[in-house]
């Protein structure tokens, strides 16, 4: 009985230092592997303003960019750790979480332009997307955008046949792997941080990257061709550890989801511009010469890659495919 008092006693005692404890700031630690100027960068920073302005300073969100944390992979494993909160991994890394719905998204060509992607990422079917994340132990919040991807190597890329034989770095998603292999490309992951110095050594001879990936890497002090193909989207699904995130008191959570949905109308703002401005900024390097396609050697990039959605419906879903096809038509 005298050790239940005491036990008792040492409780009451503790409150106020537990009351205490509670005004500690919740830290945020948010990993990417990018530039911070960068679509994704930028929305991180802003992500983080928004955040600390509204909770008062009760949460303070830390951004570590460029992989100086984490890379590709051991991000992900990090915020399943809980060894960070917050993470936006690209669409095309999700396949070590088990989850290869979200593949769909590198299927080439599938999306004219960013209103129909807008569609499928901000309606029912990106949000049951996110949803299925749950039993993952990660919740997602919000897609964030960047733009759509161009092929670079060293030799000019007019034609899909001009791929043949190249070793091309491609991120972790079969549907990526399937679409080099339909362009006889031969595909090699590696994490992004490691692409720079791959091509640098020749360890591959070409990628494929937004603009604005492109440049903020500097590649274009490595590849001497970039093609305006456009020809698959890439872009984010920010991420947060679900024991964090449902251990937040529910005003804090409020008020970061808040946060949240004002840093991805951000990023769908500045996505474009950033990459255009990049691509502008390649271009005046005079390092690599930038190609953009005829409306010819479209059709036939297309052509080329036509195969690749019907191979992987099955891997990806094909409910999936077909709603989506649906949903943008
Ligand atoms: C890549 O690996 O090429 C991209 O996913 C990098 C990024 O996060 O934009």
């Amino acid at each position: 009985v005298m050790k239940l008092l005491a036990v008792l006693l040492a409780c009451v005692l503790a409150c106020p230092l537990s009351a205490h404890a509670q005004q500690e700031p919740i830290v945020i630690r948010f990993s990417h592997v990018v530039a911070s100027d960068t679509p994704k960068g930028k929305a991180a920073i802003r992500f983080k303003q928004l955040a600390e302005q509204a909770t008062q300073g009760r949460v303070r969100v830390h951004v570590y960019p460029n992989s100086e944390l984490y890379r590709d992979r051991e991000e992900l494993e990090a915020l399943q750790l809980g060894a960070v909160e917050m993470i936006a991994p690209s669409l095309s890394k999700f396949g070590p979480l088990g989850v290869r719905e979200f593949e769909v998204f590198d299927l080439p060509f599938l999306f004219p332009d960013e209103a129909a992607l807008h569609r499928i990422t901000s309606g029912p079917i990106g949000m049951g997307m996110l949803q299925r994340l749950r039993i993952k132990g990660v919740v997602g919040l919000a897609f964030w955008d960047n733009g759509f991807k161009s092929f670079s190597a060293n030799r000019p890329l007019d034609m899909p046949s001009d791929l043949s034989g190249l070793r091309m770095r491609i991120q972790p998603s079969r549907v990526l792997d399937a679409q080099m292999r339909a362009l006889g490309a031969q595909p090699m992951t590696m994490r992004f941080g490691e692409v720079y110095a791959a091509l640098e050594a020749g360890v591959v001879d070409g990628t494929e990257n937004p603009p604005s990936n492109f440049y903020t890497q500097d590649m274009q002090d490595v590849q001497s061709h970039f093609t305006v193909t456009n020809h698959g989207y890439l872009g984010y699904a920010v991420i947060v550890n679900r024991k964090f995130w449902e251990g937040l008191p529910s005003d804090i959570r409020e008020a970061l989801e808040e946060a949240m949905a004002e840093a991805t109308r951000y990023a769908a703002s500045i996505a474009r511009e950033e990459n255009e401005r990049a691509l502008a900024a390649i271009r005046a390097s005079g390092k690599t010469q930038i190609h953009v396609l005829t409306d010819a050697e479209r059709g036939a990039w297309e052509k080329a890659l036509a195969p690749v959605g019907v191979e992987m419906e099955g891997l990806i879903g094909a409910q999936l495919v077909a709603d989506i096809r649906r949903a943008i038509e």
